[in-house]
């Protein structure tokens, strides 16, 4: 895919998440009405999700019909082209159905095994994450960069997990970072972990096992802000089976590779 195209479908889908992002904030505000689903352990769908998936694929599909489409809910569209378009229509679907504004749309564009763009939306902070592979990343408009952190005894991390990890790994990563005397957090949206990592709030992510539409995204946005990111769509299948991530603070890769064994 040529640059102009690129930045067309780059400028393209920061509209789309945007609107999506208000679709779902105005579901948002009266949730008590909605639907929801139990899918497994802890792990909830709502028609918000459905209802903001399908504007989304609705619209991206229309406007390149040549790329595939993969989401959350819906799986995927479209299949066999070089770009895939991945969206979770809301990341942090348990904090959104309980009122907790830490939720967002995340879309990311990846071709082969890169993620080349990545818009992440917080419609309760009107919060607008932006990248795009080789421009740098942005957030509502003014450059990001990761922090400049160098030891762990003053780091924070974002720490994930769903129950599609035994509890152990958790527990052992916690208390890994714990004993490193680093602090850690867990919002429950792996897509704003990854984002606030980005912008430096953050000091890294890692979640031992999270799917691609959760940081398809979020991997551009690290690496556009001068962070590092495991190799996600390195192994077989990711698409579909997800993998480990770790996304660090280049002053902190080391030492957090070698502390959660990544
Ligand atoms: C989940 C959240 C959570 C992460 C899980 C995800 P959902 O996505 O990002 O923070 O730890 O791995 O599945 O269900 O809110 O879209
Ligand atoms: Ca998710
Ligand atoms: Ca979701």
């Amino acid at each position: 895919m040529d640059q102009n195209e690129l930045g067309l479908r780059y400028r393209f889908a920061q509209g789309v998440v945007r609107e999506a992002g208000q679709m779902a904030l105005d579901r948002y505000r009266r949730r008590e009405s909605l639907a929801v689903e139990r899918k497994g352990r802890q792990d909830f769908v709502s028609e918000a999700d459905k209802a903001c998936e399908a504007f989304v694929a609705g619209a991206l599909l229309k406007a390149f019909p040549e790329d595939s489409f993969l989401g959350e809910e819906g799986g995927l569209q479209n299949a066999g082209s070089a770009a895939t378009w991945i969206i979770d229509p809301i990341d942090g679907t348990s904090n959104f159905i309980a009122g907790i504004p830490i939720w967002c749309v995340s879309l990311g564009l990846v071709i082969g095994s890169q993620s080349v763009l990545g818009i992440i939306y917080n419609p309760a902070t009107e919060d607008l994450y932006a990248a795009r592979a080789g421009e740098g990343a942005y957030l509502n408009g003014k450059r990001i960069r990761v922090s400049g952190a160098r030891r762990l005894e003053e780091a924070r991390m974002g720490l994930g997990f769903s129950y599609r990890r035994p509890v152990q790994d958790h527990v052992k990563a916690v208390s890994a970072c714990l004993e490193a005397s680093c602090e850690y957090t867990r919002f429950g949206s792996g897509a704003l972990g990854m984002a606030f990592a980005a912008d430096g709030r953050l000091d890294g992510y890692y979640e031992a096992h999270i799917n691609a539409w959760d940081v398809a995204a979020g991997l551009v946005l690290m690496t556009e802000a001068g962070g590092w990111c495991s190799d996600f769509f390195g192994a077989p299948d990711t698409l579909i089976k997800g993998n480990v991530i770790l996304a660090a603070a280049p002053g902190l890769v080391e030492p957090l590779r070698k502390l959660l064994a990544v």
